[in-house]
């Protein structure tokens, strides 16, 4: 039986027509199979390799380049939270922010909640450093934030 489902599958063939090849199509696949599932299995990386017609090690290479993928071993929390720890974040509180929302998440950079709300990350420039420090929030950014804004945004997820 497939891991991935016939609408998965449809959405990544939708995408051949707008890359010059299949190959091409591999990282676009990799987001669009670990935002439904929230991670890229052994066995979405063999399906995905099917599609493009390309040998597993291969997607599996595109995939653990980038460091940005979860596997089955440590799926996505609901929301991935990431706190950024460039400069101009780390001026204006980013790593005690970061540092605070570990503590209050009870989790490190990398890890999901127990109860898989939140997936925690540290993030580079975010591009919003106007409003250091920031948060992304899947696809929101958060800016100017405290311990306490995080605190209550946290609570809203
Ligand atoms: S340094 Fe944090 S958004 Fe640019």
């Amino acid at each position: 039986m497939s891991v991935l489902s016939e609408s998965l599958r449809e959405k990544i063939r939708a995408l051949f027509p707008n890359y010059p090849n299949k190959r091409a199509v591999t990282l676009p696949a990799l987001h669009l199979v670990h935002d439904e599932m929230r991670q890229v299995s052994i066995e979405a990386i063999r399906e995905i390799g099917q599609l493009l017609e390309l040998h597993p090690s291969e997607v599996h290479d595109t995939m653990t380049f980038y460091n940005f993928f979860k596997d089955e071993k440590h799926p996505l929390g609901k929301h991935r939270v990431w706190v950024c720890r460039s400069i101009a974040c780390a001026l204006r509180g980013g790593e005690e922010l970061l540092a605070h929302a570990c503590e209050k998440l009870h989790v490190g950079p990398g890890e999901t909640t127990k109860d898989g709300r939140i997936t925690l990350e540290f993030a580079e420039c975010l591009g919003a450093c106007e409003g250091a420090p920031c948060v992304l929030v899947d696809d929101n950014c958060h800016m100017n934030l405290t311990p306490e804004s995080f605190d209550e945004l946290s609570k809203t997820l």
